[in-house]
């Protein structure tokens, strides 16, 4: 931990090891937004928005340890906007040299949604798992029926690979829904 960050309320939550996470700011493109590591200090707030009814609609709701320990092989950032946590972006990786690649998720607090923010966040990403960690190829997959949250990928340059039927549970489990397969290439970039 910095000295900069708070223990949370009660569950003596921390962040899994923040020394791997980058700091990403933007090179002038909204420069009010800042993707860092998780802090300890964080998970009220990200479990509040992870609540909101248009993030649990394809998010589901907050798994039991989010945001530190429920998906322990996700690279966890920050979305924070003018200093305050507004949301999360995360990327897995697959390391087998064969089938290397990295995937991207991401949630942002509704009200302040259309502003460019979300797809800044996801570019930030993408630039990182190209330029730091060498990644040649990154996927996404949004539910189908994501207009916004793929409009906003093939802004970054994502290219639709196609749809993956029954794909995903539905939030209240009752169903399958389609998922679309994104990708995007280093040198679509
Ligand atoms: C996906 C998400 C991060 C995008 O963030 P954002 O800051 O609103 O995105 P942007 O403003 O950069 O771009 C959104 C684009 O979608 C468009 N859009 C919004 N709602 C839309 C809809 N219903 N249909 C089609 N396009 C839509 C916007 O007009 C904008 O495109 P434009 O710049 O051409 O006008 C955000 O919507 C979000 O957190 N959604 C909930 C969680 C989620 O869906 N996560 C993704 C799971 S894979």
């Amino acid at each position: 931990m910095t000295s900069g960050d708070q223990v949370a309320a009660g569950g003596g939550d921390e962040p899994p090891d923040a020394a791997r996470v980058p700091r990403l700011e933007g090179a002038g493109i909204a420069p009010e937004m800042v993707l860092r590591p998780l802090a300890a200090g964080d998970a009220d707030e990200l479990r509040r928005i992870h609540s909101i009814e248009e993030v649990t609609r394809w998010w589901d709701s907050p798994a039991e340890g989010f945001p530190f320990h429920d998906e322990p092989d996700a690279t966890r950032l920050v979305i924070e906007v003018d200093g305050a946590v507004s949301g999360m972006i995360q990327y897995s990786e697959e390391l087998d040299p064969k089938y290397r690649h990295a995937g991207i998720d991401v949630f942002l607090d509704p009200a302040l949604r259309g502003r460019g923010l979300g797809t800044e966040a996801v570019r930030r990403v993408v630039r990182h798992l190209i330029d730091d960690r060498g990644h040649h190829r990154v996927t996404i997959d949004p539910a189908a029926e994501n207009r916004a949250a793929i409009r906003a990928y093939e802004k970054v340059g994502f290219r639709r690979v196609g749809v993956m039927r029954a794909y995903e549970r539905d939030a209240d489990g009752s169903g399958w829904h389609d998922g679309l397969l994104l990708e995007l290439l280093a040198t679509d970039v």
